[in-house]
């Protein structure tokens, strides 16, 4: 299975997620935590708020607008008001590169 790239590694700092929108993908949010890195569908799952524009605290990730947050781990939603978990995707390290798998939408 062949792998998109999302962006560089060195591109993604602690706590500054980085907004990526791959071909055929919806808008994705890539996560650097503790050397690890994650990345999910960047929409809130409560309303149209893109997590990359809100606050990443640890392995959570808390929306711009009513509070709500996500593990950026597994996407479960860990504040209310959000309830849905958010989208999560496989990630691969190749050459330097944050990558998911291109069948993976
Ligand atoms: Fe994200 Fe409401 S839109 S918590």
């Amino acid at each position: 299975m062949s792998n998109v790239i999302l962006c560089k590694t060195d591109e993604v700092k602690d706590e500054a997620p980085v907004a990526v929108t791959p071909d055929g993908f919806p808008a994705l949010a890539v996560y650097v935590f503790e050397g690890e890195y994650y990345v999910t569908d960047n929409l809130c799952t409560h309303g149209m708020a893109m997590l990359t524009d809100g606050y990443q605290d640890g392995d959570e990730v808390e929306c711009p607008f009513h509070g709500g947050a996500f593990s950026i781990k597994t996407g479960e939603a860990t504040s209310f008001p959000c309830q849905i978990p958010v989208k999560t995707y496989p990630v691969t390290i190749e050459d330097g590169n944050v990558c998911i798998p291109a069948a993976s939408n």
